[in-house]
């Protein structure tokens, strides 16, 4: 059975203290209410910024299930490259997962796909799980390119793993208009395009590692409408921004399995 996983993208909000007091207040919640004994046994992963990272890691030490990562890493592993953090770094502090290829690094900062493979290969390289990011902005979507274009997204940023490699990789479609907009994807839409991905995956790496992958959806993800979207049978989860900021509405999520 592939896991099922919410995880929480911080973006560049909050401060030391805000992220430790959420970190710490969804961490009570769940050892009241242990993840294994959820439906769906979810795993819970917060992605805070580099700064708090070492504190969400203690706030989230004794909490089954619980674990934090950074929201990028650089594709080298170390050297000359000021204001960067690399993957070494940040499994040192704790860390098990880094997201890659979010569409507002790609989008921000340039990341295409050639660069985007480096940093997955960092990211395995030194024990970190890359949630791979992907996804269509809204012109491809009306263009009709959607599919093509997450393919792509997928095809040169993980297809060059093997496939020991590739099986620890978790992805995340966020189709980008859905993104902080409100504008949630139906969870037709959703579903359509998970199944997708698990076909893509299936052609290249085999049905029983496409079973395997989870597949996260992102985009105004929030506790109104997750327990659809993850109804659906090829959405594992969510990787949510800005519910991701509130523990009441992170925990309801959580327990919309
Ligand atoms: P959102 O962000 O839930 O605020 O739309 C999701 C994401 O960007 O990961």
């Amino acid at each position: 059975m592939r896991k099922k996983i919410v995880a929480g993208n911080w973006k560049m909000n909050l401060d030391l203290e805000g992220g430790r007091k959420l970190a710490t207040g969804i961490c009570e919640k769940i050892s009241e209410n242990p993840l294994e004994t959820l439906p769906g046994k979810p795993e819970v992963v917060f992605f805070p910024p580099y700064v708090f990272l070492t504190e969400v890691v203690k706030a989230a030490e004794g909490t089954s299930g619980v674990s934090a990562g950074s929201q990028n890493i650089h594709q080298l592993e170390k050297g000359a490259y000021t204001g960067e953090v690399a993957a070494p770094m940040v499994k040192s502090c704790g860390a098990t997962h880094t997201l890659v290829g979010h569409s507002e690094r790609r989008a921000y900062f340039h990341e295409d796909n050639a660069l985007l493979a480096k940093k997955v290969e960092q990211a395995l390289n030194h024990g970190l799980i890359p949630v791979y990011c992907c996804g269509e902005v809204l012109p491809e979507r009306e263009a009709g390119k959607h599919f093509e274009v997450v393919k792509e997204q997928i095809v040169n940023g993980l297809f060059w793993l093997k496939q020991e490699a590739f099986e620890k990789v978790i992805i995340a479609y966020e189709p980008v208009w859905a993104i902080g907009t409100g504008v949630t994807a139906s969870p037709e839409q959703a579903q359509e395009m998970h199944a997708f991905i698990r076909k893509v995956v299936g052609e290249k790496y085999g049905l029983q590692t496409a079973e395997h992958v989870s597949i996260l959806y992102g985009g105004s993800c929030n506790a109104q409408n997750a327990r659809e979207l993850f109804s659906q049978p090829d959405v594992d989860g969510g990787l949510i921004g800005g519910a991701s900021l509130k523990a009441p509405d992170f925990l309801a999520i959580i327990q919309s399995f």
